[in-house]
């Protein structure tokens, strides 16, 4: 009789222990989640809200009107486009093998307007 109560006694700890560290990953994942949603945005994502935004601030002083580093240009819609068809826009600022590293001599864009970056070329670049 004493040694199957410790047993049942050992079995419940052993399925306490596996509840409790199931629930604890899950809350890690849930902040996780919440964190990454309240300051990553990737939602609502557009062309003139958040790309052209991104790119004026980050790419324009030296591919806008006044300069055009390369004979690249990010001002208009239709010259982004181009660079996300032809994967330059993500490479540089991805520092993919074979692409000049974007911003050229500056930090690499935070993960989060990467990703808005990354979003919006897989949506098909809108002119949204
Ligand atoms: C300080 C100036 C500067 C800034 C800021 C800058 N660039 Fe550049 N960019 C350059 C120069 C210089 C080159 C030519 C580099 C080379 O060919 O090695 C270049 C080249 C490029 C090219 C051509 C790549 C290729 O394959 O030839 C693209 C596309 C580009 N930049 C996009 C961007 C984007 C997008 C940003 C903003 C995230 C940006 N650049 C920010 C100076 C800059």
């Amino acid at each position: 009789m004493p040694r199957v109560a410790g047993v049942a006694v050992r079995l419940a700890l052993a399925a306490g222990a596996g509840l409790g560290l199931s629930s604890c990953a899950y809350q890690n994942e849930q902040e996780l989640f919440a964190s990454e949603q309240l300051t990553c945005d990737t939602v609502s994502v557009t062309y003139r809200g958040t790309i052209a935004p991104l790119l004026a601030q980050h790419c324009q002083r030296c591919h806008g009107p006044t300069r055009a580093e390369s004979g690249v240009v990010v001002t208009a819609h239709h010259d982004v486009q181009t660079l996300g068809r032809t994967g330059q826009l993500l490479g540089v600022i991805q520092h993919k093998p074979g692409y000049p590293a974007m911003p050229d001599g500056g930090p690499m864009l935070a993960p989060c307007d990467i990703n808005k970056v990354k979003i919006w070329v897989r949506a098909g670049m809108p002119d949204n």
